[in-house]
């Protein structure tokens, strides 16, 4: 037999990969890879198992955790894909983190994710790390730590579920829970009715089955180049969803091999034709704020990728999939109707056809090898160039006095059009108590021509930027058949709602700097789309003036009352940026904080 030369300490330990990652602990390379192998030796591994790539695959499964519960699933089919392409598959756990269990928000807790993901794909001795994700902030968060962390990462989607049924409709999270409970709201349906609806919203695992946050950001890999198109669509009971599974198992042994790292993969082009996509899709205006996020980790994109190329790619892309919160259907329409491979041929034209994938393949290359696959069939869902939903910017970015540093807006769900163009009296709640507190009061002075707006919903002023921007229609409006008003904040809102909606403002109204801090009540406050205005119709000396007069007076207080706050929480409201930076720690980010950025 021939002797194990990683013992023999008169050879170097050359190799970089796998189990020989990083062999610096104890300042001697050989005792520690023997440590290495006592250690993983006690899982029964053989020296044949050990000599292969290793590839990681991150377990991001929880009992509170219904997007992911096909992840045990997934695991066993990836690794099957390993281990028939003559790699070694090892799993291990990172955070995971669902929507509705995640107090104070989700977003609080992407960053912490993505720091997780990162540090967890650092330290441990992999060649490839398969990174299953698919709730809102998982996907952004997994991205950010493997783009930092720069190893070969395959981005592994959960998918998205299957629509129920109440009374014959096709109904599905979470679009129509918020319909339906505005419906119990304007008194249209009652609280039996609203039960019957909760069985079904969600009737199986996976994602929320519309065009939300989860599903935007699914596609917003795809068009990244960071896994496959199938891979963004297929229903999470599916079995196209464990074939998924094994495939990227065997992409990440090829790309093990070749040691293709993620900041080699993506280019300016590759965030460009993410950004067509989102457009295209009609997609959540939080994968905004994580596409700026993503791109900032990258130290050649660092401040490349800003609010204004979502705007400009937005003029010249029309919006052309009919679902859910801008259209009709749901994702599992999406995928039969051919998905992201059909929706990919339609925009070739406006696609940066050579940026990379991670097979290796340019965008150009991978449409041509699927012609012969390519659905040609009488379809509603994805539509022509010749024939869009929107025809372009559904989402968009305003500027003005109210919001020097962006707002973004989806403007093709919002339900009354003509607000799109509307100048009308604010009506202001300065956090989501005042707002719970005084909204459905019978005596707030408010008509459907109000704007509504609501602050301290920003990075730090509610830390995370709660998904409260979708402020509630005041219920003596709602009941009198009012669906939608112009409404604005700092915070966020759920991907899959739909409004007038104007987000983000930035800077957030804690700041002192900030004009959308010092919004009265009465003031008059014009959107328009067409010129991307959002102005605050106060004189330019009132503003300074306050602005000035709430500078002296939370000097000392809320600026520093804010930061004063232990643990991660702490971390948080000490390092957070703001939304148009991608709301991610500074220190995240690739170069450090960005100063200037816009
Ligand atoms: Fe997980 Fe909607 S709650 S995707
Ligand atoms: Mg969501």
């Amino acid at each position: 037999a021939k002797p194990n030369r990683d013992y023999d300490l008169t050879t170097p330990i050359t190799s970089t990969s796998g189990l020989r990652q990083g062999l610096t602990s104890y300042g001697d390379a050989h005792f520690s890879l023997f440590l290495r192998k006592v250690f993983i030796k006690a899982l029964g591994y053989s020296e044949d198992a050990l000599s292969r790539p290793i590839v990681g695959i991150i377990n991001t499964f929880s009992g509170f955790n219904p997007c992911h519960a096909n992840v045990p699933q997934l695991i066993e089919a990836a690794k099957r894909g390993v281990q028939l392409n003559g790699g070694l598959a090892v799993e291990f756990p990172t955070i995971s983190i669902h929507e509705s269990f995640s107090h104070p928000t989700s977003m609080f807790l992407r960053n912490l994710m993505s720091m997780d993901t990162e540090e967890m794909i650092r330290a441990q001795p992999l060649d490839a790390c398969i990174m299953i994700g698919g709730c809102d902030k998982t996907v952004p968060a997994q991205l950010m730590g493997g783009i930092s962390a720069n190893k070969p990462v395959l981005p592994l989607i959960t998918g998205p579920m299957l629509p129920g049924s109440h009374n014959g409709q096709r109904i599905g999270a979470c679009t129509d829970c918020r319909n339906n409970w505005a419906a119990l709201r304007a008194g249209e349906i009652d609280v039996e009715e609203i039960s019957a609806i909760n069985e079904e919203l969600a009737p199986t695992i996976g994602t929320c089955g519309v065009m939300g946050t989860a599903s935007t950001m699914a596609c917003v890999t795809a068009a990244l180049g960071m896994m496959s198109l199938r891979g963004a669509s297929a229903p999470a009971v599916s079995s196209a969803r464990l074939r998924i599974a094994e495939e990227t198992g065997a992409n990440a042994v090829a790309v093990a091999k070749l040691a293709r790292k993620p900041q080699d993969v993506l280019s300016k082009e590759s965030f460009l034709n993410a950004i067509t996509v989102l457009q295209a899709i009609g997609g959540s205006t939080n994968a905004v704020v994580h596409l700026m996020a993503i791109a900032n980790r990258h130290p050649a994109l660092q401040g490349m990728i800003t609010l204004q190329t979502v705007d400009e790619i937005g003029c010249k892309t029309p919006l052309l999939i009919d679902l859910k919160p801008s259209g009709d259907n749901y994702m599992n329409d999406f995928h039969n109707a051919g998905g992201m491979l059909a929706l990919l041929e339609i925009l070739r034209p406006l696609l940066h056809l050579s940026a990379l994938t991670i097979t290796g393949q340019t965008l150009g290359e991978v449409l041509d090898a699927s012609q012969s696959r390519r659905l040609s069939f009488p379809q509603q869902i994805i539509r022509p160039l010749s024939n869009p939903l929107f025809p372009a910017s559904s989402l968009a970015i305003l500027r003005g006095n109210l919001a020097p540093d962006g707002a973004v807006i989806k403007a093709s769900a919002s339900k009354y059009r003509s607000l799109l163009a509307h100048t009308g009296p604010a009506v202001v709640f300065k956090n989501s108590a005042d707002l719970a507190r005084r909204i459905d009061d019978t005596e707030l002075a408010v008509t459907k021509d109000s704007v509504l707006v609501l602050k301290g919903i920003g990075p730090i002023g509610n830390p995370g930027m709660p998904e409260a921007g979708l402020i509630p229609i005041p219920k003596k409006l709602a009941a009198a058949g009012v669906k939608d008003m112009l409404r604005l904040s700092d915070g966020r809102m759920s991907g899959t709602a739909g409004g007038t909606i104007i987000l983000h403002i930035s800077p957030e109204s804690v700041l002192p700097e900030s004009p959308f801090g010092v919004v009265e009540t009465g003031d008059l406050i014009t959107c328009d789309i067409n010129t991307r205005r959002l102005q605050l119709e106060v004189a330019e000396e009132v503003l300074q003036a306050r602005i000035e007069k709430r500078r002296r007076c939370v000097q000392g207080t809320t600026g520093s009352v804010a930061r004063k706050q232990r643990g991660y929480r702490g971390l948080y409201e000490r390092s957070v940026n703001q939304a148009q930076e991608g709301a991610d720690f500074d220190f995240l980010a690739a170069s450090g904080p960005l100063k200037g950025f816009m």
